[in-house]
């Protein structure tokens, strides 16, 4: 992909490291409220080391904006993983135990070990996206469908040979089903319990359950 396409009035690009306020400020607004793991559990605002993590993917100019008029009206966050990234995500979620960030890690760790797309696929590596958003008054359009179109051209174009998301949203798996992306493992959030069987997350309806899903390229 050209560092820019534009059609209509939309502009898609590459998120650069420079953009890191402007994608933040946007993310806390349009994002982080709705998203169902970070809605799903206390206390409702996002974690500093979640909000560090999303950031921490910018340099590998894998991220996209959709901007209208030079207002971000859509953001994709995503990032190269390989198969080391289960035990990274075990290691991390045991480290921040108790945080709000260490529970949203404990079940994108099971998730991961679940899915096992590596295996599952026979690929090394894969794209994998981590957050996508789209302006809440600007739902509807079908923004967020060219995004994921766009962040896959790129993806293909960079020699990943598969995109992946964890759907904690009943929104995102339906646009990314409807992309063709194959669900591959589904966790309902009643089975994310702690040691004394307490439900972990509590997402708002109609978000049930964390899905993940992934795309040849
Ligand atoms: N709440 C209520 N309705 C929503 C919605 C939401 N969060 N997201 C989409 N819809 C509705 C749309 O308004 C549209 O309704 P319509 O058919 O009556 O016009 C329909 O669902 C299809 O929308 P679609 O075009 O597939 O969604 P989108 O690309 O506009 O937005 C998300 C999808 C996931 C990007 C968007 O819901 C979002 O930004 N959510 C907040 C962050 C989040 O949870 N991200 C996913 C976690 S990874």
């Amino acid at each position: 992909m050209s560092a820019a396409a534009k059609s209509d009035d939309f502009e898609i690009r590459v998120c650069g490291v420079e953009d890191g306020d402007r994608l933040m400020e946007f993310l806390l607004e349009h994002y982080y409220p709705e998203e169902p793991l970070t809605a799903g559990c206390a206390p409702p605002e996002p974690d500093e080391n979640d909000k560090k993590f999303l950031l921490s993917n910018l340099p590998y100019a894998n991220c996209l904006l959709m901007l209208h008029n030079d207002r971000i009206v859509a953001a994709a966050v995503a990032g190269p993983k390989d198969a080391g990234e289960v035990d990274v995500l075990f290691e991390q979620a045991a480290k921040l135990a108790g945080t709000k960030w260490g529970r949203i890690l404990g079940i994108l760790a099971i998730a991961e070990r679940d899915a096992n797309v590596f295996k599952r696929y026979g690929v090394d590596k894969a794209l994998h996206l981590h957050a996508l958003s789209v302006d809440s008054q600007m739902r509807g359009r079908a923004l967020g469908e060219r995004l994921v179109n766009a962040l896959a051209a790129l993806g293909k174009e960079l020699g990943y040979p598969l995109l992946t998301a964890d759907c904690s949203s009943f929104y995102s798996s339906r646009l990314l089903q409807r992309l063709g992306f194959d669900v591959v493992n589904r966790i309902p959030y009643t089975d994310y319990v702690d040691d004394a069987g307490e439900q972990i997350m509590r997402p708002p309806e109609p978000h049930l359950a964390l899905e993940t899903v992934a795309l040849r390229l």
